[in-house]
């Protein structure tokens, strides 16, 4: 039970990644709060969680209003007293080539996936910091480090999240709170069903060392990992869990 007595909001928490890292954490004894602009889906997570021994509760709310990140930390504290751990997994992918990206693509995907992420864990750090105890852990990805064909708005989201995650750790390292990201490779979600096609799915096979998809639960194990008492002195960094992806470079002899 590494998050006993932990309080843990996940956003993007009603699916994929989110989902999984909210079940994760309940199971290591952190009471969660679900935060997703899709409330159904919080809502189902959340009470399959609170059907066990840990509490949760589902918040709907969208990422890029700020209003929206400043209830979803008060109603946190109102319901559990504090905030300990957030996660920013709430996210969108789209296909952008760099020659035909439009102004409306490119900026609402920069306002979830980047602003939505300031936005949270602002609001959550300044709760934490009053404690001097605090986790961020933001969601990144493999993209965010290379470069990927139709990912010029992803990517670029994804590469500032990274940047903003070490702006974090330096910043609240000295109040108490420590600020990582991960670096997912792909794994089977609602977002990738979407967001992979055929030739991608072939590519990202030849390229991972481990050749196959990561699993929901991997990414979890290392979400609990950052979350954790263990990693009290990591700080600043990206935990790229992608199968040995972004090590590599010629594959082939
Ligand atoms: N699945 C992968 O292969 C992969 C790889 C690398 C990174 N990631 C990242 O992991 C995170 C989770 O992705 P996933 O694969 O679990 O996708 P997903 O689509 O299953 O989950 C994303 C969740 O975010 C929610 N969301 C979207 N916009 C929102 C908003 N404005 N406000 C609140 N919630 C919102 C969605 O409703 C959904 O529940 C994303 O940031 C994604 O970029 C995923």
């Amino acid at each position: 039970m590494r998050l006993k007595d932990r309080v843990a909001i996940v956003t993007g928490g009603g699916s994929g990644l989110g989902a999984g890292i909210a079940q994760r954490f309940a199971a290591e004894g952190a009471a969660v709060v679900c935060a997703d602009i899709n409330e159904a889906n919080a809502e189902a997570v959340a009470s399959g969680i609170a059907a066990g021994p840990t509490e949760a509760i589902a918040v709907g709310m969208d990422v890029t209003k700020y209003d929206d990140a400043v209830r979803l930390t008060a109603e946190t504290v109102r319901q559990f007293g504090q905030v300990d751990i957030i996660v920013n997994s709430a996210g969108i992918a789209n296909h952008m080539p760099f020659l035909e990206a439009k102004p409306e693509d490119f900026q609402r995907i920069m306002r979830i996936n980047l602003e939505g992420t300031l936005y949270c864990a602002q609001q959550a750090a300044r709760e934490m910091v009053k404690r001097g105890y605090g986790r961020v852990i933001n969601i990144a990805s493999i993209a965010g480090l290379r470069a990927g064909i139709g990912r010029t708005g992803y990517g670029t989201s994804k590469a500032a999240v990274i940047g903003l995650t070490r702006q974090m750790a330096l910043e609240l390292g000295p109040l108490g709170v420590t600020a990582n990201a991960i670096g997912p490779g792909p794994v089977e979600t609602p977002l990738t069903a979407v967001a992979h096609s055929d030739v991608t799915r072939e590519a990202y096979l030849d390229l991972i060392p481990l050749k196959r998809y990561g699993e929901i639960e991997e990414m979890a194990d290392a979400a609990a990992f950052l979350a954790g008492e263990q990693a009290g002195y990591v700080n600043g960094q990206i935990l790229y869990v992608d199968g040995g992806y972004t090590a590599i470079g010629i594959a082939r002899e």
